[in-house]
């Protein structure tokens, strides 16, 4: 390089330090007129972290720490840099330990439901011993992988998916392969012992996924987490991904149809559903998704609704690297936003998925399916009943 070169690279290189410098210390000045709490530095900079009061917000703080490239680098150069206090984790080692600390790091834990209660203490767990698997599922690498959240007593909707959308096979020349996430069902939630039967449903079908954790509402993130980690092992090579709930209606030849349509570069970044934005948690604490404040402060990220969503390979596989770095959070679709988040993506609105169903006057209207490609909810007989309208062409819908 000549040397008049390397000098006005210097002189580049100096002037973007100096506006990198004048830039955070107008940064931190005007904060700090706002937020007094911050103190004047005299540590590394990790170390005058401001930690949220809030139990979900403090625990990705710690992961925000331990995943950040710069302070890892450093880590990994001096050992003898020391984790700052606040995230001196005397914590259980193994993770799945139930964390005896939360009640007392949580104000009004008390007051919270047992659902929830029981959520907090197994947060950090994320391995649960799989029961049933299906290693071979993907061995015709499917174009499409329809992916249903179920439960063990719900024998009546899968079989209904069955025979309707989720039939496993080729569909509009398209490989199609359909799996049923399930938890446990377990004594202790007063369930009768089911699992005679449900062996033999996976003998029958072969395609029942099942984790070794109680299946509850809050435990639903645990699903989606496990599912992300199945698919990267067992799955890498199906080319979309459906995930829904047991009582929707997926209208599969759309989605065949749609995904035929997609351009290389949509496809390969494809997330799309019936997006939810600038929501943030409830805080009645009557009320289904209640999160309280000593828990989660802040808004949601835009997230598509859990009735169903479609996505790609490519987006699964980084989800299921993001969410390594995401603090599990009790509403699984949010979760699921919060990791898109976390890889700078935002999921698309289609105005084909309705997790908020169709209007009254067209839910028996056959055209009025075709164009769908998800409406939720639907029982299984009238999955039965709409899937013909779907499949039989005669219909007259100009
Ligand atoms: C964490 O704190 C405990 C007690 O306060 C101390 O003994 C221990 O050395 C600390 N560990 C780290 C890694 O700083
Ligand atoms: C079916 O799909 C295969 C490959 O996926 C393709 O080669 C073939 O042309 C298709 N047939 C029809 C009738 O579209
Ligand atoms: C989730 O499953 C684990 C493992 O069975 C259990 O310990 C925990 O209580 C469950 N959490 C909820 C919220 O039900
Ligand atoms: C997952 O993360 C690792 C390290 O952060 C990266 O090397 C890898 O490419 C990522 N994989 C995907 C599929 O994004």
């Amino acid at each position: 390089m000549p040397a008049a070169r390397r000098k006005l690279c210097m002189m580049m290189m100096m002037f973007s330090i100096f506006i990198c410098v004048l830039v955070s210390v107008s940064w931190n000045l005007r904060h700090r007129s706002v937020q007094e709490k911050i103190r004047i530095p005299s540590q590394r900079f990790w170390h005058q972290h401001v930690v949220s009061e809030s139990f979900w917000n403090k625990e990705q703080q710690r992961l925000d720490f331990i995943f950040n490239p710069i302070v890892n680098f450093v880590l990994s150069r001096n050992s003898l840099v020391e984790l700052p206090d606040w995230l001196n984790d005397t914590g259980p080692l193994d993770p799945c330990v139930p964390d005896d600390r939360v009640p007392m790091q949580i104000l009004d834990y008390n007051s919270l439901t047992q659902g929830f209660k029981d959520f907090l203490l197994h947060m950090r767990c994320r391995t649960y011993p799989m029961l049933i698997n299906q290693p071979r599922i993907c061995d015709g690498k499917p174009f499409l992988l329809l992916v249903v959240k179920s439960q063990i007593p719900h024998f009546d909707r899968r079989q209904a998916i069955r025979e309707t959308w989720g039939r496993a096979g080729v569909l509009a020349n398209r490989t199609v392969a359909t799996v049923f996430l399930l938890g446990n069902a377990l004594p202790v939630d007063h369930f009768p012992d089911l699992l005679g039967m449900l062996g033999h449903e996976a003998e029958l079908h072969k395609d029942l996924l099942q984790w070794d954790y109680r299946d509850t509402f809050y435990n639903l993130t645990l699903k989606e987490v496990l599912f992300l980690e199945w698919f990267s092992q067992n799955c890498p090579h199906a080319q979309y991904i459906l995930k829904g709930d047991d009582d929707v209606f997926v209208n599969t030849l759309r989605i065949i149809d749609f995904l035929e349509g997609l351009s290389e570069m949509k496809a390969k970044d494809l997330f799309i559903g019936d997006v939810i934005r600038d929501a943030g948690p409830l805080r009645n604490p009557k009320l289904k998704y209640f999160v309280p404040e000593s828990v989660f402060l802040g808004q949601y990220p835009p997230y598509a609704g859990g009735g169903g969503y479609l996505l790609s390979r490519e987006i699964a596989l980084r989800l299921h690297n993001a969410s390594r770095q995401v603090v599990l959070y009790p509403i699984d679709d949010v979760y699921t936003g919060m990791c898109l988040k976390k890889l700078g993506l935002a999921p698309d609105k289609h105005s084909g998925f309705r997790t908020f169903d169709i209007e009254v006057k067209n839910r028996n209207n056959p055209c009025i399916y075709r164009s769908l490609m998800l409406v939720h909810s639907r029982t299984p007989q009238e999955m039965l009943t709409i899937w013909p309208w779907i499949i039989h062409p005669e219909l007259d819908c100009q």
